[in-house]
């Protein structure tokens, strides 16, 4: 049986405000992503959610497709917040989204009203809730027009299915436009989610500023880069990992000599920091004051606990950033 404590540790969290609205996040939030699907070790993900709440990790982020199969984790969490967290839904924000393939036909996948609205129906179904708090449409859809796609977001706020609308994965130019037409429907932007590592730096050019311009939070996914910016690739591709597991995105030939290369140079200033390289690596993210929350996956307790001592040193001197900056420019 595993112990949940009667109340999280919210004192270890900190939270910072989403944009310019008035939802805080913890700056860890936890993503179901990988490892809570059907053949996953319910026991485990169980416990990994529980100590996550525990520690203060008030925000779980989801979408339709994520298992597998595709909505295996949304039941997971469900099951979750029926038999153990139940009481606790007013001390937890719960996010989804829709934008990937989810079932056959034309309405099954993108960004039209028909999709959204069936989806984010069928999540609700599956988590056992009445309400999301953030319902983001995950994709941009290059052939449904932004308005549709933002008018079916605005709805599903108005229908009280959902507290906040977001966005993922768009460019600096559709955000603005996104943002733009949520306004005018009374019905704000809160937050983008896009993909944010020391590896993968888009989002610096032009879209943090545009979230800025905005008033968006930004949440950070894949902080850890699947698990490359950690010590787990240091010693070859262990069997437990996610590059080794059959369903994922995470391919052993992603993990190249280069970057392995460039992952010890990190992993030397993380030990001179006293800090794990994947506590690193967070707090690199997080040195952005407009970055509201990392969405983090996790495999095992102990590697939610880890990220969540990266609090303890989120610092870092011009000469660190400097040094880290020499080592990705080769
Ligand atoms: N909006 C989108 O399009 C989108 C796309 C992708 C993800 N996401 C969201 O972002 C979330 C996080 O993505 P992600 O799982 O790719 O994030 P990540 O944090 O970059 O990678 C998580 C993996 O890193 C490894 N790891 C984590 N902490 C560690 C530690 N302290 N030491 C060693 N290894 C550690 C684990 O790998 P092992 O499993 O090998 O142990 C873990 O599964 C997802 O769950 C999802 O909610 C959103």
């Amino acid at each position: 049986m595993v112990q949940k404590s009667s109340y999280p540790v919210y004192e270890n969290m900190q939270y910072r405000r989403c944009g310019k609205s008035g939802l805080k996040l913890p700056v860890l939030s936890l993503g179901l992503w990988h490892n809570f699907g059907r053949d996953d070790d319910y026991a485990k993900s169980r416990k990994i959610i529980l100590k996550a709440f525990d520690l203060g990790i008030t925000h779980f982020d989801l979408a339709n497709n994520y298992g597998p199969p595709p909505g295996e984790a949304e039941i997971t969490f469900g099951k979750i917040l029926r038999k153990d967290l139940a009481g606790f839904r007013d001390e937890l924000v719960i996010s989804t989204k829709a934008g990937y393939y989810m079932w056959p036909g034309p309405y099954g996948e993108w960004g039209s009203r028909k999709y959204l609205i069936a989806s984010l129906d069928q999540s609700l179904k599956r988590l056992g809730i009445d309400y999301v708090d953030i319902f983001y449409h995950h994709r941009p859809d290059p052939d449904t027009p932004l308005e549709e796609t933002m008018t079916a977001l605005d709805f599903a706020v108005r229908q009280g299915k959902a507290l906040y609308a977001g966005i993922s994965n768009y460019n600096a130019d559709q955000t603005r436009l996104a943002a733009k037409i949520l306004r005018e429907l009374g019905t704000p932007c809160l937050i983008h989610q896009p993909r944010y590592n020391i590896f993968d730096r888009w989002i610096e050019e032009r879209l943090l500023g545009a979230l800025k311009d905005e008033g968006i939070g930004c949440i950070a996914f894949s902080p850890l880069a699947q698990g490359i910016l950690t010590d787990r690739y240091l010693h070859g591709v262990p069997r437990d990992s996610r590059a080794a597991r059959d369903f994922s995105f995470l391919k052993p030939r992603d993990i190249t000599e280069e970057k392995l290369a460039q992952v010890r140079q990190l992993n030397n200033i993380a030990q001179r920091r006293g800090q794990k390289l994947a506590q690193m690596g967070i707090a690199w993210i997080l040195r952005h004051e407009n970055m509201t929350s990392v969405v983090l996956g996790a495999s095992q307790v102990s590697q939610l606990e880890e990220n969540v001592d990266t609090l303890k040193n989120m610092a870092f001197s011009h000469e660190e950033l400097a040094e880290i900056e020499a080592i990705l420019a080769g």
